[in-house]
């Protein structure tokens, strides 16, 4: 079993956006520019957040964090939005998820300019990486796929697994590793709540992917000897064996798992990192207008 190591590869990609940052600056041009809007108290978001700051920090990437209210309206949650919309300074905007109850998600999404749209969560991004045009990938999936790259991990013709159908993680990942790309040329099965003998098709996978969100869930039993585990869950549970009294654990019992696989993701250390450097590379994407050279017009 080799280990999959998150840290070594993004700090590799993170010394590479720091140089190129540096270089775009020595050439008199703006640092990229990232906004994130944080809504409510959520503690996780909030630590997310710190880190996409702590991380733009350390590329040269400028970030501005707009705190807010969990009672804001949505309304007033548009006007932040269409303000950082027009605001040239600014090259990507991220809507830090989950939203307060009242507040649609989708609308919060599809308000953001696709131009801006660093998550890749809009559906014009969403639909741009279904047809394999240039586009921003969703972040998780987004490291991932250049993990199974770094590592030269086949993919092609391949039984990928993949274990929830979240907008986030399980959807996009899917398809990226459906496309006639390499990474990619996968046969990918989704796994979701409503499937039935789910540990059978998991046993089946080449390539498996967890994102189902339950600490652990992914036993020995369920992987085919010498498969490739990713594992996107990333859980605290209280653990006597720490000073802090707690430990992170992902979706994948990793003690019993990775004595059967070829290659395996820890937690932490594995696929988090690479999430974190997803969204810097995708930032600089936006400096650089990569995507949309000629920029984005929202229609009213
Ligand atoms: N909440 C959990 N993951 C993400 C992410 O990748 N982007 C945003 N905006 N919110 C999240």
């Amino acid at each position: 079993m080799a280990l999959i190591d998150g840290n070594k590869i993004a700090g590799k990609i993170k010394e590479e956006i720091r140089k190129e940052v540096a270089a775009m600056m020595d050439a008199g041009k703006n640092s990229p520019h990232l906004a994130a809007i944080l809504i409510g108290d959520d503690p996780a978001s909030h630590t997310y957040v710190a880190y996409k700051e702590k991380d733009c920090k350390a590329a040269g990437i400028i970030s501005s964090i707009y705190k807010k209210s969990d009672k804001i309206k949505e309304e007033e949650l548009f006007e932040i939005i269409d303000f950082i919309n027009n605001d040239d300074e600014i090259d990507g905007l991220i809507v830090q998820l989950p939203l307060p109850d009242h507040i649609s998600e989708q609308k919060v999404i599809q308000r953001i300019n696709p131009a801006k749209d660093v998550d890749g969560f809009h559906p014009l991004n969403i639909g741009k990486m279904i047809l394999n045009l240039p586009t921003y990938f969703p972040a998780t999936p987004y490291g991932i796929i250049q993990l199974l790259e770094k590592y030269n991990i086949e993919t092609e013709g391949k039984n990928c697994v993949v274990l929830g159908r979240s907008n986030i993680v399980g959807t996009p990942v899917s398809i990226l590793l459906s496309r006639k790309t390499n990474p990619g040329n996968c046969t990918v099965t989704i796994c979701h709540s409503r499937t039935r003998e789910l540990k059978k098709i998991a046993a089946n996978a080449d390539i498996l992917i967890a994102a189902i969100g339950k600490p652990g869930y992914v036993t020995a039993d369920m992987v085919k000897n010498n498969a490739v585990v990713i594992d996107v869950g990333i859980h605290r549970v209280r653990s006597s064996k720490t000073n802090s009294g707690y430990n992170l654990v992902g979706d994948v019992k990793f003690d019993e798992v990775s004595k059967k696989c070829s290659y395996i993701t820890p937690v932490p250390g594995g696929v988090g990192p690479m999430t974190r450097i997803a969204l810097l590379q995708n930032t600089l994407k936006a400096a650089k207008k990569i995507i949309y050279p000629e920029g984005y017009t929202l229609s009213k």
